[in-house]
């Protein structure tokens, strides 16, 4: 095909070609590149949380891509607007046999509230999850164990929306129902049991850690930080930052290093929760200063609280309540909420959605105030 005097000149007159074809892929690679971004907008772009004051570059930044995708559950959410009462309906107290906790609810928001309740716990099995296949005659009964859980679950609920209004309604209206942790499971994802300890070839506080496991993060840090700082209000610190310190570590003002691992553990707990870096609640350059920390480490102090009084009041009492199955595998002992049960990875469950504005019956535990 090429005429041989071509073949000829080639070999007579050497060139480089490589030299110019790498330039001109390289430049012509970036303006593609560029021309992409410019027409397509850029996929690593990010916006920032000011979590400090100006100047100091106390911030977070999030990928846009991960802060602006919808978490898919706050679509499927039940929800359903009250039925504003006028003041003559009769009460669910004066009509139903044993309604403990709903009492001074109207008939019609009372099934409205039984109906979402169906919704957000046992969507498959509908009112016999907790009310057994009998007649609406039957309903009264305590007879299943699913009621009994229940009722008290709304009393916590309630007791959540009224008493930690500080955590649950920290930046605007938001607040917890069913949902928040259920999320239309008869068992919410993220519950605890303890675990410790997690090794049988030691004792004492070495069979407490050195084992990757859900509640140490996959770390080798203790795996007895939820169960130590989130059922009993014990000091969350770290050991002094003097190099001697003077003082037994067994005593309890006396951080010791067993201590300070189980701290970093329940932290690498808080931030996989949130979905969060360390900086968000605290300035970096002093982890253990209160005094400069940002305004969300407040919120997660009454998280830790709030929590704290959920597992002691509320969920641990109810271990005699639960069957077996529902026990934990290692003490059977029953089993409990904390930050990941609610947040499940977000910064705010359910990305800050207000699930409470239609449920005044489940933010007091007096007569529900109607808007
Ligand atoms: C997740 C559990 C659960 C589900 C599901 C549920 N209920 Fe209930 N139900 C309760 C609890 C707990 C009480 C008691 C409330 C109280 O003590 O204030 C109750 C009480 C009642 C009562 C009052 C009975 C009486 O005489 O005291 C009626 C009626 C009722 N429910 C109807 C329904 C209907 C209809 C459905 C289905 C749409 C339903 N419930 C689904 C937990 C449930
Ligand atoms: C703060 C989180 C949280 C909230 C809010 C919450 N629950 Fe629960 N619920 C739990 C935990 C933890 C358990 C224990 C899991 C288990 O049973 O293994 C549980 C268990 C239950 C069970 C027993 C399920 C089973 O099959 O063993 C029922 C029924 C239930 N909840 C109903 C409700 C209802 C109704 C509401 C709203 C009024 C509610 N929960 C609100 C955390 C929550
Ligand atoms: C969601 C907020 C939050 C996140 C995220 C968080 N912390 Fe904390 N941290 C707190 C709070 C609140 C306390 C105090 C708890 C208490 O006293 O009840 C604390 C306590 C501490 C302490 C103890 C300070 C002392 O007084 O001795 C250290 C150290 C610490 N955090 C380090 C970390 C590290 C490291 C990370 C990241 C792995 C982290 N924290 C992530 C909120 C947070
Ligand atoms: C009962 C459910 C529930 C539990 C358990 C819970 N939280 Fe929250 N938390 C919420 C709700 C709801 C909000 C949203 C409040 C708002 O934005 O107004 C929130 C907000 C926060 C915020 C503020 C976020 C922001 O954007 O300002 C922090 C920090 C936080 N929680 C930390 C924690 C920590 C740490 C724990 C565990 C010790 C915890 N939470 C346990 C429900 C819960």
């Amino acid at each position: 095909m090429i005429p041989n005097w071509f073949g000829k000149w080639n070999k007579e007159n050497p060139t480089n070609v490589f030299g110019p074809a790498i330039l001109v892929g390289v430049l012509g690679g970036a303006i593609f590149l560029a021309a992409l971004i410019v027409t397509w907008g850029n996929p690593a772009q990010t916006a920032s949380l000011q979590t400090g004051p100006r100047g100091t570059g106390m911030s977070v930044p999030e990928f846009n891509a991960m802060r602006l995708s919808p978490d898919p559950t706050i679509e499927a959410m039940y929800t359903e607007e009250p039925y504003i009462p006028d003041g003559s309906e009769p009460l669910a107290k004066d009509i139903y046999k044993n309604v403990q906790a709903l009492g001074n609810v109207t008939e019609d928001n009372f099934n409205r509230v039984m109906n979402a309740m169906t919704q957000w716990v046992a969507p498959e099995q509908g009112c016999a999850y907790c009310h057994g296949d009998g007649d609406l005659e039957t309903y009264g009964e305590d007879n299943l164990y699913t009621k009994v859980v229940s009722r008290r679950m709304i009393q916590m609920t309630q007791n959540i929306n009224e008493n930690w209004d500080g955590h649950v309604n920290a930046n605007a209206e938001v607040g917890v129902t069913c949902y928040t942790c259920h999320r239309g499971q008869n068992v919410p994802s993220e519950i605890w049991f303890n675990v410790t300890p997690v090794t049988e070839a030691t004792s004492g506080w070495a069979s407490v850690q050195n084992r990757a496991t859900r509640i140490s993060q996959s770390t080798s840090l203790p795996s007895n930080a939820l169960e130590v700082y989130l059922t009993e209000d014990v000091p969350v610190n770290v050991h002094d930052l003097e190099s001697r310190v003077a003082g037994v570590p067994n005593d309890e003002e006396v951080a010791s290093i067993q201590k300070t691992e189980m701290t970093y553990s329940l932290m690498n707990y808080f931030s996989n929760s949130l979905g969060v870096n360390c900086v968000f609640c605290h300035n970096s350059r002093a982890f253990y200063d209160p005094g400069q920390v940002t305004p969300q480490w407040a919120t997660a102090l009454l998280g830790r609280q709030m929590v704290i009084e959920m597992n002691q009041e509320y969920l641990i009492p109810l271990q005699d309540t639960y069957p077996a199955d529902r026990l934990g595998p290692l003490h059977a002992d029953a089993p409990k909420a904390a930050c990941k049960t609610c947040h499940k990875g977000y910064q705010q469950p359910l990305q800050g959605t207000n699930v409470i504005a239609d449920w005044p019956e489940l933010a007091t535990s007096e007569t529900p105030v109607y808007e």
